[in-house]
């Protein structure tokens, strides 16, 4: 049994919107419901971590929009929602795709690909795209001097969602010790593991910052207007 993990815990400091990041409506529905939604057909349950406070909003905006999901508590890092979401799992579960919801715009056939991908030898599969810009090792204490110019054939940037079986994941984060990370391909990285990228997709782009929403709004209304659909 496959289940999605959207990680919504977040409080969107950088976008700046007044509510939740998962809150934010880009095309009439909120981000944590076009994520849920990405991840409903390729997963056999949906797990939805928002912010204390915040689970009665969220299975009613997930209701208002036709979806099933079980709804928890996040925690004070994406770490801690994580981990939230992992024993909120529906028991069966077998693998687990944590997805953030800062990613409204994974196609399900990203996430079917990245989910077939989890296969021996690999330990943990994600999404990832190698780096276009040129890139500096900059020292900040040192009014932004370059330090050097980095390589970046062998860079990529890494997406959601990621795919682990769900002991393994389980096991990554009770060997976590305190250390900040910022995506959960680390943790099974520092606990030995192998993990593979397949390829992203540039929609797939994470909403940090208010240029990004506008972004996806106008990668989905394109898409839209090509499939002839239009905005209820
Ligand atoms: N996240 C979470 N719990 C946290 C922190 C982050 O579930 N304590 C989730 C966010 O909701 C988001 C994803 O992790 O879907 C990626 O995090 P990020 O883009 O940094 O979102 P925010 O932390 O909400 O934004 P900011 O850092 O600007 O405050
Ligand atoms: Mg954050």
């Amino acid at each position: 049994m496959i289940t999605g993990i959207v990680v919504a815990a977040g409080s969107g400091e950088r976008l700046a919107a007044g509510v939740p990041k998962g809150f934010v409506v880009l095309a009439g529905e909120p981000l944590l419901v076009h994520a849920a939604r990405a991840l409903a057909p390729s997963c056999d349950a949906v797990v939805v971590v928002v912010g204390e406070g915040q689970v009665a909003a969220a299975g009613g905006v997930l209701a208002d929009a036709g979806l099933e999901a079980f709804v928890c508590a996040g925690g004070a890092t994406r770490a801690d929602s994580v981990a939230a979401g992992l024993a909120a799992c529906p028991s069966g579960t077998e693998v687990v795709a944590v997805h953030d919801a800062a990613r409204p715009l994974a196609g399900e056939r990203l996430i079917r690909r990245t989910v077939a991908a989890l296969q021996a030898p690999w330990d943990a599969v994600a999404p990832g795209l190698q780096v276009v810009d040129t890139l500096k090792l900059v020292d900040p204490a040192r009014e932004g001097r370059v330090v050097r110019t980095v390589d970046r054939r062998s860079l990529w940037a890494v997406q959601t969602p990621q795919v682990f079986a769900s002991a393994t994941l389980e096991r990554a984060h009770a060997g976590l010790g305190g250390h900040a990370v910022t995506d959960d391909l680390e943790l099974v990285e520092r606990a030995g593991g192998r993990v593979r990228l397949v390829a992203g997709e540039r929609r797939n782009l994470k909403v940090t910052f208010s240029e990004d929403l506008a972004i996806a709004a106008a990668l989905l209304a394109a898409g839209r207007a090509a499939s002839g659909r239009v905005e209820p």
